[in-house]
Formats: structure tokens, sequence, C-alpha cells
């Protein structure tokens, strides 16, 4: 899977002729070997959908509460997402869980709420430069995978992104050997949880781009990419997606 997430950039206009472009890309791969996704902002969810459909380009969101309904001003059910089109939702991206306090509890909550409304969790996970310094990096990332993921989680509901903190909009990246380490580390964290763990998608996120995606892709136990910054237009997110498709 080659997911991009758009964070907090794009209104009708500009958005509409990336997405069209990349509908019109993935167009000539009939048969794709990844998925292809695209999170943008909750405001141009709707729109997306509608110029996605037909198309392998499916759409998510960035972020749920985990709620169905009531009073929480400015917070969005997964079943609301689910209700504009989207088939995936992110949870607990490092902004989230650093910008709104989002605790693995929270996280699991959230990615909980996600399967309960029919869509596919991604649940982010990922070391702060401090903790990777401080040889944390997989205590961190152990805690977090056996915390954050939904209880009933299987390779068809969940999708893990393991995306170093210090590595996001950064322009740095973790050595594919760290990236290996940390991968299989997941998978054997993912092996002592659930039945089915070798078929989990696995995705590597931060600093994702053109030019070093092949040699990302190519680590042991990645099974995609989590897309930031390179997500936003189709022209740098194609490149990326034309390593799997
Ligand atoms: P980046 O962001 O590709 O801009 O580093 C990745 C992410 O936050 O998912």
């Amino acid at each position: 899977m080659i997911a991009g997430n758009w964070k907090m950039n794009g209104l009708v206009g500009s958005a509409t002729p990336e997405l069209q472009e990349l509908v019109k890309r993935a167009g000539d791969h009939p048969d794709p070997k990844c998925d292809i996704l695209i999170c943008p902002p909750a405001t141009l969810l709707y729109e997306m959908v509608s110029l996605a459909e037909g198309s392998a380009v499916k759409i998510g969101g960035q972020n749920c509460h985990a709620n169905e309904s009531g009073a929480h001003t400015g917070d969005i059910s997964a079943e609301m997402l689910k209700d504009a089109g989207a088939e995936y939702c992110i949870v607990g991206h490092s902004e989230r869980r650093a910008d709104h306090g989002e605790s693995n509890a929270v996280v699991k909550a959230k990615a909980e709420a996600a399967l309960r409304a029919g869509l596919i969790a991604i649940v982010c996970v990922g070391e702060t430069l401090v903790e990777r310094e401080g040889d944390k990096t997989l205590d961190v990332i152990s805690d977090q995978v056996r915390n954050s993921l939904p209880g009933g989680a299987t390779a068809s509901n969940t999708v893990i992104a393991y995306e170093p903190v210090w590595a996001i909009g950064t322009g740095k990246t973790p050595t594919p050997e760290n990236v290996a380490d940390v991968h299989a580390h997941i998978r054997k964290e993912l092996g002592s949880m659930m039945g089915d763990s070798d078929s989990v998608r696995v995705l590597y996120g931060g600093s994702v781009k053109g030019s070093n995606a092949a040699e990302l892709m190519a680590v042991e136990n990645v099974d995609g990419a989590l897309v930031g910054g390179a997500s936003l237009k189709a022209v740098d997110f194609w490149p990326i997606v034309s390593t799997c498709i």
C-alpha cells in the first residue's frame, strides 16, 4: 500500500487537479499490485471520494473520534468518515499524539471506532529522537504496538505505519538496516498478538520521496509507505506509487 497523508493542506481548487492527475495515472494500471490511498483533510473528503470513484485510488480520513456521535464540538466520528465515502482512517499519527496528547489508550479507542464503522485502521507508531538516542526505540515501539492496536485486529482491518517522529517532514530517514530492525520487531510483536500477523501490512513513513522510495520499499517487512509532503502533488507522489504498482 502507498498512502498519502495530506495533513492540513488543500482547498477544493488546488486539490482537485492533483487527485484528478493521480486518478488518471492510476487508470493506466488496471490491475495495480498495491492499494493507493489518499487521506485528505475532512473538508475535502466528499469531493475527493467523488473524484476517485471507480478508480484504484481509495480515500481515507486522518483521525476520528472514538464515539459514534454526541456532544464533541469539532470532532468527526468514524461513522461520519465512512458516510463520506472513506475506506480507511489513520489513527495515532505522531502529530496527533504530540499536538493533542493522544495516549496509546486513546489511539486504541479510535482504532476500535474505525473498525466499528467498517473502516480499515492505519495505526501509527514511532519513536522520538530522544528515545532513539536513548536506545529506547524498540521498547517504545513495543509499548505502542501492544497498547494502540484495536481489539480484534486482523490483517484485513488493520495496517501499521512505522514513522520515526524525527524523520517526519525533516528530510532525514533511518538507514534501511534501522528500518529493517524496527519492522522485524513490529512483525514479532504482531506475531504474539494475532493469528495472521505475517499478512499485516506494515508501512514505513517519514520523508519518503521518489528518490528514496525504491530503497525503502525493498527492505524486508516493509509493505508500503505512508507519505506526507511528497503526496501533495501527483507528480511527486506517482514515482513512489510506481515502486509497487
Ligand atoms: P513526511 O510525513 O512524508 O512529510 O515526512 C510523513 C507522515 O507524517 O506521515
